[in-house]
């Protein structure tokens, strides 16, 4: 990946997606019957013997990547389990250039291969509830016309939701964390906005970014009690 060139996120949207609030609405009346793909049940029946009835902390670093972040978490949390998930065969292929300790022959982490929306569905129906939750640089999907296609804007947000634990996400593009509170805030969600302030990246995008001069920003929503979703919305 190069470093120093990358451009700033262009969208012709200026501020929340007039749908964004209907569309919620809308996902909070839907149950999705899509099947579950076979390589995303098999990934998720890996982790699950993985964790080996895991009961202590457990944190999903979704959309990972080459899984770098998914090492530095779990470097970061000795005393938890981290999942590293992403559909690209070819980044988590990589994983290992990436890893810190790509020597360690145990450790508290593993990355899969598996598309989210069916994994943390199998997660949700399986009762796994997270310590945290990191969607780190999330593609951005900026036209007007995509706002279904970001996490905030479909159904699947909603089993982000039903994970629970801190969600941490990070973008360069401000209205995407914007749209991300505003959906957070109509589902009884608290949520802070500010630029991320740690000394390293914590991701090969993030880096990338950085490089580039641009501000990278973080929103956290701390683990709290959500409002009652209505009971349709139960999975
Ligand atoms: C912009 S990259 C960010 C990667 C990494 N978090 C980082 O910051 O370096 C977005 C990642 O999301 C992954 N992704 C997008 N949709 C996904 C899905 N439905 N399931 C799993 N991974 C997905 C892509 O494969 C890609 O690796």
């Amino acid at each position: 990946m190069s470093m120093g060139n990358s451009r700033s996120v262009l969208s012709n949207q200026t501020g929340i997606h007039e749908s964004l609030s209907d569309l919620v609405d809308k996902y909070l009346l839907t149950k999705s019957m899509k099947p579950i793909q076979s390589h995303t049940q098999q990934a998720f029946d890996a982790a699950l013997a993985w964790l080996n009835n895991w009961q202590g902390a457990l944190i999903f670093d979704s959309c990972c990547g080459v899984g770098l972040s998914t090492s530095k978490l779990a470097e970061r949390f000795p005393d938890a389990r981290i999942i590293g998930i992403d559909k690209s065969e070819q980044r988590v292929g990589k994983h290992s250039h990436h890893a810190i300790d790509s020597t360690a022959t145990v450790s508290n982490y593993l990355i899969v291969r598996a598309d989210v929306i069916d994994f943390w569905r199998l997660a949700v129906t399986h009762g796994l509830t997270l310590t945290a939750h990191y969607l780190l640089y999330p593609n951005p999907y900026p036209k007007k016309h995509q706002v279904q296609k970001r996490w905030h804007g479909s159904p699947a947000f909603l089993d982000i939701m039903r994970l629970g634990g801190t969600l941490q996400i990070r973008s360069n593009w401000l209205l995407y964390l914007e749209e991300c509170a505003f959906v957070l805030n109509k589902l009884g969600k608290q949520s802070s906005l500010m630029p991320v302030n740690d000394d390293q990246p914590l991701t090969l995008f993030e880096k990338k970014y950085q490089a580039s001069g641009q501000v990278c920003y973080q929103l956290i929503s701390p683990d709290e009690p959500l409002l009652e979703l209505p009971n349709s919305t139960i999975a």
